[in-house]
């Protein structure tokens, strides 16, 4: 049985890459799906209707999809969102916020104009497509709905070259802590997903790097690994999943630690004289040692057949 009968889905980005699949499969699981892109280049430049080709591709297929082409970095297309998931199939249950482009250059030669589109699509994207859907959920009473964010290891790891996109990704995985908590109450989960996947927007990387990606690499890690993670946790099965950060590259699905206190000391009285701290910040970094270490052991994929 389709798992997402009935559910109106809008999907960002969904033109290509893993966008493109996450609508795709949501279709064939029954969700009525709104495919939203811009259709420009990877840096945000220029615009194309790459998104009506995925949706003309799902009804092709049997499926119910209309496109939109409004950019997310705008508080209009947000909204235009929600109103073309209206219009188009009469509510809104499910938005999949996976807009993105990437603009990479180090600290020296990020000009202002690299750090504010990248900002504007991710981050501030987030912001102008859950805001119009948070709204709706509380004001029409709407029960179990889902969003799903776009972080990366970029953000929550850190990655060279990726100021303006590392600092917006791990913005996002705040954002979607706080989020996960204000719409609680509503029965609205928010989870995060950090993938992997050889879309346009990585195999340049590869390229760049002399490694020319094959075919048999596309099946492996292709951006269709991606869509089941996000498409599960639109289910009913996931009703109870908020909060949480999942990893997937290469058919791999993992946990994300979040930020946690691992060990600490307090002063019965007084400030820490710096002679204090000589002592006790080894101690803390011996501490985090054990339990990255403890952390790396436990993440290491285990093969399921
Ligand atoms: N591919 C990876 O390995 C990887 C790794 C970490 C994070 N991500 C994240 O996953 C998401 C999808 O990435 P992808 O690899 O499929 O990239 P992609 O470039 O193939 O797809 C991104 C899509 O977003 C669209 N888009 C860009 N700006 C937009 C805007 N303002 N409004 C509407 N649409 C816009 C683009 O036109 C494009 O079709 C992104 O958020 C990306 O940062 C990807």
């Amino acid at each position: 049985m389709a798992r997402l009968e009935g559910r109106i889905a809008v999907v960002t980005g969904a033109g290509r890459g893993i966008g493109a699949e996450i609508a795709k499969l949501m279709a064939r699981e029954g969700a009525k799906v709104v495919v939203n892109d811009l259709g420009g280049a990877t840096d945000g430049t220029g615009a194309g209707s790459i998104a009506e080709q995925v949706a003309e591709e799902i009804r092709t297929a049997g499926g119910e999809a209309v496109s939109n082409t409004e950019s997310v970095a705008e508080v209009s297309g947000g909204e235009s969102l929600l109103a073309t998931a209206i219009d188009a199939f009469g509510g809104m249950d499910i938005l999949i916020n996976n807009a993105g482009i990437l603009r990479d250059r180090t600290i020296f030669k990020m000009e202002e104009s690299d750090w504010d589109a990248v900002m504007a699509v991710h981050l501030k994207g987030h912001y102008c497509c859950s805001r119009p859907f948070a709204a709706y959920i509380r004001d029409n009473n709407r029960t179990n709905c889902r969003i799903v964010n776009f972080s990366s290891v970029s953000g929550l790891f850190g990655n060279f070259g990726q100021a303006n996109y590392g600092a917006a990704k791990a913005g996002i995985a705040g954002f979607s802590r706080v989020l996960a908590l204000e719409l609680a109450k509503y029965g609205c989960t928010v989870n995060t997903i950090s993938p992997g996947a050889l879309t346009r927007m990585t195999i340049p990387l590869r390229e760049a790097r002399g490694e020319e990606v094959a075919a048999h690499e596309l099946d492996a890690s292709g951006p269709q690994h991606v869509a089941p993670i996000v498409a599960w946790l639109c289910t009913d099965e996931a009703a109870s999943v908020s909060s949480q950060i999942l990893h997937t590259a290469s058919g791999s699905i993992g946990i994300m630690q979040q930020p946690a206190i691992i060990r600490s000391f307090k002063k019965s009285t007084g400030t820490w004289s710096l002679e204090e701290l000589d002592r006790y910040v080894p101690e803390l970094l011996k501490a985090k040692q054990s339990h990255d270490a403890a952390v790396k052991e436990a993440g290491a994929s285990q093969t399921i057949d």
